[in-house]
């Protein structure tokens, strides 16, 4: 069996990305980030590991994430790091660390990154997987919400996903509002606690906003009656949530409203979305995000509302409508040489093919002409490049059209620019 003979396997939860794969996510990368760019955010890039304590800060030890999911390791003189399990509260601290915020506002960024989180591996959930993202900081505007919001979703649509959108404000942190809100919640939940499953019965006390989380359809059942943030708002907060429907009704987004949308990050406040795609079982959350409008204040900088989101590429690329093209082939010209001056040959013409901005890959097992016109077809190349020695004699190549099999002599002198035309 293949692999067999390996000693070695990648750790649990991680994975190899190999080709043909590897170039359809390249291409899903690029095409996130020239949509993003469009809108104005730049890349961006953080470190892989930050100190722990702004992630404990950030978002919240209260947190699966922060509190069960984290890498964490002591790096020597009292330094505890970790490898970052989000991007959010890096992209801020970095924000904050070089004065961003004293520039224009919103600062708008995007990143592409690995994210590493000890989770149990399932279908769609790996301890090391990858992120495209946005941020936006520095406005409240509602305007900004439904921006973010446009943008994810019609990225989702762009590379083959048609994903619902769930939409919910969880207020924010006050009496008036979401601390208001959670006393009731409290109430109710140790009222009905007996009803929980046990493992959400523990959850009551630190955080019963994450009870709507749970899996377990006897703690689903049980919330059926619980209060809903949505009706426990501060006006302000029920504005701007109007105010965001009414725009991305405007900007012809589909949404619905679910009460029960909690995140599993504590910075939220206010907007609060997910996205969720058909066909990945239980992990079908294709990416989320939502205001932070604390998150500043949170890790000791000024007050500086934002928000963003973040797509899992993984989940993106297994939730996609198989794509009616072929993908294009890694290259578009591939050299068959017989013998070693043809070799010679083909190795400059590869090059000057190259130089020119043309793709081209060539023989290097000196297999026969039948194998490497079978590599060829498997390059997924458009035109085979034919070299042998009556071929040098003349100093022309035999060019096949590897689609139609028409094929003509060409100079070597001309080759480069017909193949480039
Ligand atoms: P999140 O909901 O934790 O949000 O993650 C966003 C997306 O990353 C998920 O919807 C999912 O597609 C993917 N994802 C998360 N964990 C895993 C995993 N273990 N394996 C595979 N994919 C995974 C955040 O991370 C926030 N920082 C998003 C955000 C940006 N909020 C505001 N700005």
């Amino acid at each position: 069996m293949a692999g067999d003979s390996v000693g070695f396997r990648a750790p649990r939860g991680t994975t190899d990305v190999l080709p043909p794969e590897s170039s359809l996510r390249d291409a899903l990368v690029r095409s996130a980030l020239d949509s993003f760019g469009r809108a104005g955010y730049e890349p961006v890039e953080t470190p892989a590991f930050e100190h722990t304590e702004l992630f404990q800060r950030g978002v919240g030890e209260a947190s699966e994430v922060v509190s069960k999911q984290m890498y964490t390791w002591a790096d020597g003189g009292g330094r505890s790091l970790t490898l970052r399990p989000e991007g959010t509260a890096p992209v801020v601290r970095a924000v904050l660390e070089h004065g961003l915020e004293r520039g224009p506002l919103p600062v708008k960024l995007s990143y592409a990154e690995s994210m590493w989180r000890r989770e149990r591996p399932q279908k769609g959930r790996y301890r090391q997987f990858f992120q495209v993202g946005i941020e936006a900081i520095g406005s409240g505007r509602p305007e900004l919400d439904a921006e973010v919001i446009e943008i994810g979703t019609r990225f989702l649509a762009a590379a083959g996903v048609a994903p619902g959108l769930s939409l919910n404000s969880i207020g924010h942190d006050s009496e008036s509002c979401r601390r208001g809100y959670l006393a009731l919640l409290k109430k109710f939940l140790e009222e009905i606690a007996g009803s929980l499953a046990p493992d959400d019965r523990a959850r009551v006390a630190t955080n019963p906003l994450r009870t709507f989380d749970s899996k377990e359809p006897q703690t689903s059942a049980a919330l059926a009656a619980a209060p809903l943030i949505t009706d426990h708002l501060c006006d302000d907060c029920r504005a701007h949530f109007v105010s965001v429907q009414r725009l991305l009704t405007d900007l012809s987004v589909d949404f619905t409203l679910e009460p029960r949308l909690v995140r599993g990050l504590d910075y939220y406040t206010r907007t609060a979305f997910e996205w969720f795609a058909g066909g990945l079982g239980s992990q079908n959350a294709v990416g989320g995000g939502g205001r932070y409008d604390g998150l500043s204040e949170a890790l000791g900088g000024p007050s500086l509302p934002g928000i963003g989101f973040a797509l899992g590429l993984d989940r993106i690329i297994m939730a996609r409508a198989e794509p009616a093209e072929e993908p294009p082939g890694r290259v578009a010209v591939y050299l068959v040489a017989l013998g070693d001056d043809a070799r010679r040959e083909a190795l400059m013409l590869a090059t000057a093919l190259r130089v020119a901005g043309v793709g081209a890959d060539l023989d290097f097992a000196a297999r026969s002409m039948k194998g490497q016109m079978k590599d060829a077809a498997r390059s997924g190349a458009r035109w085979a490049v034919i070299l042998g020695s009556e071929e040098l004699r003349a100093r022309e190549a035999t060019v096949r059209d590897l689609r139609s099999g028409e094929q003509q002599r060409v100079p070597f002198a001309e080759l480069t620019a017909r193949l480039a035309a």
